[in-house]
């Protein structure tokens, strides 16, 4: 890059005639850089964070290119690096490069989901997608969906449907139905929603982690009696601690008998829907009303992207659209931002729509059926010398700790371990599930290898 590019102040925008050579310049050069940190990621570890990092304000004149590329390179040094095969600790795998493109080709757009006039075609792009999507995990012709920013957003979607449809409005009798083990963004959604955390009532789970069928009839009776007005079920396809799948087919069999609105939280393994990977308990979420998917947890479709699928688009409509005054609409067409909590919204579907393209069905069960036999690998060989506690559904994801552990010990040890793994490079993280800490290994990390999981298995078993 020439000095004279370094110090220009005057590409604000990039240039509607002619070329944009500088534009290009960086754009490489930002290439470069992000490449550079992929492929180096291994003598840096998986958090390779320095206490001392900086953060610089704006100032009166703007800095210079340079200044500007030497903080986005010290923003990457100290980045958490999702590529490095000790990367196991979240639902965060490595970024697909497709969905990297994606991300790229998004922003310069700069479309705005929120109205058709502002994204044609990327509204039909979302629209076209989330059929799919719907078709594929078995919905009918009126089914479809819309994207959000993450999964706590999807089921909120959801929630916020149920309990119009239900004709609840702010009704503060209104109650919401999870197992103990759901995620705890449910919470937010209820206070989001104006009622208190009491209108989330907890059902217990199994000792496999999965909602307890008998709990639910027998909350299910006690909230009739107490007058609460039950607005939603939701069953987890994909616990965020061991990845266990609530009794799909039962749950809506009794949603059916009631009348009451189920919601299927798949944040983690909704996607495994749209294959042919048989995974026990995994049938039947055609049955629900809505869906959550989010491709980013598992896939490494790049934050954040995820769906509601409905089984009935009106339902979205009939609670969100307000009517957009100053946006027209074509006839036919939905604007993107009239079914669903968000306004403004960025084209987040294309990295989803150019990953699974690039994919295909094949590359998604590759990447998935992987996940599941690193996961097998690892409790295989963990459980040979048979000294763990181990909890894990059928997904990927594995909590653990060693056996006969009394709470003060579990604290101690799964404390210890981590920050030994970490000096390790591997990064696990640490859940409080039941009243005590465990390690949590998540096996959705491509680039970790048989190798890579003997030698965790090595440091996890050492002076245990
Ligand atoms: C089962 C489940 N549902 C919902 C969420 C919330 O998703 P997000 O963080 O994308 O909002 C998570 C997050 O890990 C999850 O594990």
């Amino acid at each position: 890059m020439t000095e004279e590019l370094i110090n220009k102040k005057d590409i604000y925008f990039p240039s509607y005639s002619g070329t944009n050579d500088d534009l290009m310049i960086l754009l490489n050069r930002s290439t470069q850089i992000l490449c550079d940190w992929f492929s180096k990621a291994d003598n840096y570890g998986p958090l390779p964070f320095d206490e001392n990092f900086k953060c610089l304000m704006p100032d009166e004149d703007g800095d210079s290119t340079e200044d500007l590329f030497s903080d986005i390179q010290s923003l990457l040094n100290n980045s958490f690096n999702p590529v490095h095969p000790g990367s196991l600790a979240h639902l965060d795998p490595p970024p697909l490069i497709f969905s990297i493109l994606g991300d790229l080709i998004a922003a310069g757009l700069n479309n705005n989901l929120l109205a058709y006039e502002l994204s044609p075609s990327v509204t039909l792009l979302e629209e076209s997608l989330c059929k799919w999507f719907a078709k594929k995990i078995g919905f009918n012709d009126s089914s479809g969906g819309i994207a959000a920013s993450g999964g706590t957003l999807s089921n909120l979607n959801a929630l916020i449907a149920a309990r119009h449809n239900a004709g609840l409005g702010s009704d503060p009798n209104s109650v919401l139905l999870v197992s103990e083990d759901a995620h705890t963004s449910f919470t937010k959604c209820i206070r989001i929603m104006g009622l208190e955390d009491g209108n989330l009532v907890k059902i217990k789970s199994d000792n496999k982690g999965c909602m307890d069928i008998q709990d639910l009839r027998e909350t299910l009776d006690k909230c009739y009696m107490d007058n609460k007005k039950i607005f939603a079920v939701v069953a987890t396809l994909g616990t965020t601690v061991r990845g266990a799948i609530d009794p799909i087919k039962n749950i809506s069999e009794i949603c059916k008998e009631r009348n009451i609105w189920l919601h299927i939280d798949g944040s983690i393994g909704g996607i495994f829907a749209v294959t042919s990977i048989s995974i026990d308990g995994l049938n039947n979420i055609n049955q629900a009303n809505s869906i959550t998917i989010n491709p980013q947890k598992i896939i490494g479709i790049t934050k954040t992207s995820s769906l509601l699928l409905v089984s009935n688009m009106s339902t979205l409509e009939n609670t969100f659209s307000t009517g957009l005054p100053y946006l027209s609409s074509k006839e036919n067409i939905l604007n993107r931002g009239e079914i669903g909590i968000q306004g403004s919204r960025p084209a987040e579907v294309i990295k989803l729509w150019l990953g699974l393209r690039f994919l295909g069905l094949k590359g998604i069960e590759d990447i998935l059926k992987s996940s599941i036999n690193r996961k097998e690998f690892f409790i295989n060989n963990i459980c040979k010398k048979n000294q763990f506690e181990i909890y894990s559904g059928p997904l990927h994801i594995v909590s653990f700790l060693p056996k006969g552990l009394t709470q003060k010990e579990s604290d101690f040890w799964t404390q210890t371990k981590i920050n030994e793994l970490m000096k390790n490079n591997f990064m696990l993280s640490r859940p409080k599930f039941k009243g005590r800490y465990f390690l949590r290994v998540v096996m959705g990390n491509y680039n970790t290898n048989e190798s890579h999981i003997k030698e965790l298995l090595k440091l996890l078993n050492s002076n245990k």
